[in-house]
């Protein structure tokens, strides 16, 4: 077989600091959104969240997987695995301990120049995604989060920081983490953008669509801001893929489905990497009674911020009909109704590599600029026996997904990019546990925050290390 993948395609594994970091007080970091969240109380997706950080919750976030402290271990077993490429993202309360300040913290900017320095050292390229659902608490607690327009100005006051500091260091940027989950009232997501519980009642549809146009115009000035300090940067969005096939080939099932296709993705998409509100979205904001603020210049802004590339997250499909009785699946913030041909993790999120080629040809011939997936794994209860993880089953859906990218590619598909979701075991965003892991590395570290931290490499991560070293060839 030829081989499909480019020579310089970007093979790569993907964490986020809120997730992976720990370290949470340290370095003149301040708190962020997500250090108020503890795990799940009732086994469901909901973590408890808290007002602020209390002393008798235990906060996994606080330690993640104590990357703050073992970063050149961590990334010298990236180095070992052959990674090209390692998509992370940076704290924003470590930069700005509450958001608004104009001088940043110095310390917090120097972590991350030694992240870089240590990657550079094995040839990483670091993809960085700027905000990933960890916006600095104080931000949530006074300003109402990304609720209020002054964000924007706080956001890019950031952004121009990184830009700055980093440049030439990093080139690969993403503005904000699946931007289009503030569609969906789930509890990680309106706590991220707002520090809002899923139970509350402010917590809007009308309320998340004026946040998401907030963080629109926030991400447009930011790529305008990001070509302006470096020609080289290439920024882009970051698009969580919640594909829902029509349940029956009834044709109002058809409809159902492309119009939840057109709002929960090709409406972020449409005004990330076109530049402005598709029809589509006008009708639905109308039809719903949904108002959202802009200012007149807004229209040029979306215009003038166009994104480079487009980066997305898959790990699953679902169903969406009109027969309400079928029974729905478990997700995360993505979900739908049970699809009979296929099969699910243990927790419940279906597996289907074929939904991915479908995917990207469906993004792809619409915009036609590159593609980056930057996240995509399956999230299991591994067990260590003799200091070794088996983890075919990782490596199975791994691989079949990384085949239907290479069948993607022959279509005519640019992708440049595969981060997995994760390289090391990390805290679980829906459920703030550990045990749902996803790493190609294994943390020794269990629900309550017990454990030795220490690292073992799985069988997963022998396995990529030949994939990388075959360009994809040998699976
Ligand atoms: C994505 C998020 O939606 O899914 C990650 O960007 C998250 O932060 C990943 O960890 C997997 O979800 P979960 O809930 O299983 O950790």
């Amino acid at each position: 077989m030829n081989n499909r993948f480019p020579e310089n395609f970007l093979w790569g594994a993907a964490t986020s600091a809120g997730q992976v970091e720990g370290g949470w007080n340290e370095g003149g970091r301040g708190p962020s959104i997500m250090d108020i969240l503890g795990g799940s109380v009732d086994g469901s997706v909901h973590r408890h969240q808290t007002v602020k950080v209390m002393k008798d919750v235990y906060y996994p976030g606080h330690t993640g997987s104590d990357f703050y402290h073992q970063y050149k271990e961590d990334i010298a077993l990236m180095g070992q695995m052959g990674l090209k490429s390692y998509r992370m993202s940076i704290s924003w309360s470590r930069i700005f301990p509450e958001g608004d300040e104009r001088t940043p913290n110095e310390e917090g900017l120097q972590f991350y120049d030694n992240v870089f320095a240590e990657l550079a050292k094995y040839g990483i390229e670091p993809i960085v995604t700027i905000l990933h659902y960890d916006a600095p608490l104080h931000l949530a607690d006074h300003y109402g989060g990304w609720s209020d327009r002054r964000m924007i100005d706080f956001y890019l006051h950031y952004c121009d920081t990184l830009f700055k500091r980093y440049k030439g260091k990093v080139k690969y940027w993403i503005t904000f983490n699946e931007i289009n989950c503030l569609l969906v009232p789930f509890g990680v997501i309106t706590a991220g953008a707002m520090n809002m519980s899923y139970k509350s009642e402010d917590n809007t549809e009308q309320l998340r669509l004026q946040a998401l146009h907030h963080q629109f115009v926030a991400s447009a000035k930011a790529v305008a801001l990001g070509h302006q300090i470096d020609s080289n940067n290439k920024i882009g969005c970051m698009i969580a893929y919640m594909c829902n096939y029509p349940l029956t080939c009834r044709p109002e099932d058809i409809r159902l489905a492309q119009q939840d296709d057109q709002i929960k993705n090709m409406l972020c998409g449409d005004v990330q990497v076109r530049g402005s509100y598709p029809g589509f979205a006008t009708r639905y904001f109308a039809e719903k009674g949904l108002h959202i603020e802009m200012l007149p210049e807004d229209t040029e802004t979306l215009k003038s911020g166009t994104v480079d590339f487009y980066a997305m997250s898959y790990y699953m499909t679902n169903c969406i009909g009109t027969d309400e009785s079928q029974e729905f699946t478990a997700g995360n913030l993505i979900y739908g109704m049970k699809n009979p041909h296929l099969k699910a993790t243990e927790f419940g999120w279906q597996i289907d590599p074929l939904g991915l080629r479908w995917v990207l040809n469906n993004v792809y011939y619409r915009y036609q600029i590159p593609i980056m997936i930057v996240e995509n794994g399956m999230g299991t209860v591994d067990t260590v026996q003799d200091g070794k993880i088996i983890d075919n089953y990782r490596i199975d859906y791994l691989q079949k997904h990384i085949e239907q990218i290479g069948e993607s590619i022959a279509d005519g598909v640019e992708v440049i990019a595969y981060t997995p979701w994760s390289a090391l075991d990390l805290v679980s965003l829906s459920g703030g546990t550990m045990r749902k892991r996803y790493g190609l590395i294994y943390v020794d570290k269990d629900d309550y925050g017990d454990g030795t931290l220490k690292r073992i490499p799985k069988k997963s991560f022998y396995w990529y290390k030949k994939v990388i070293g075959s360009n994809g060839l040998d699976l």
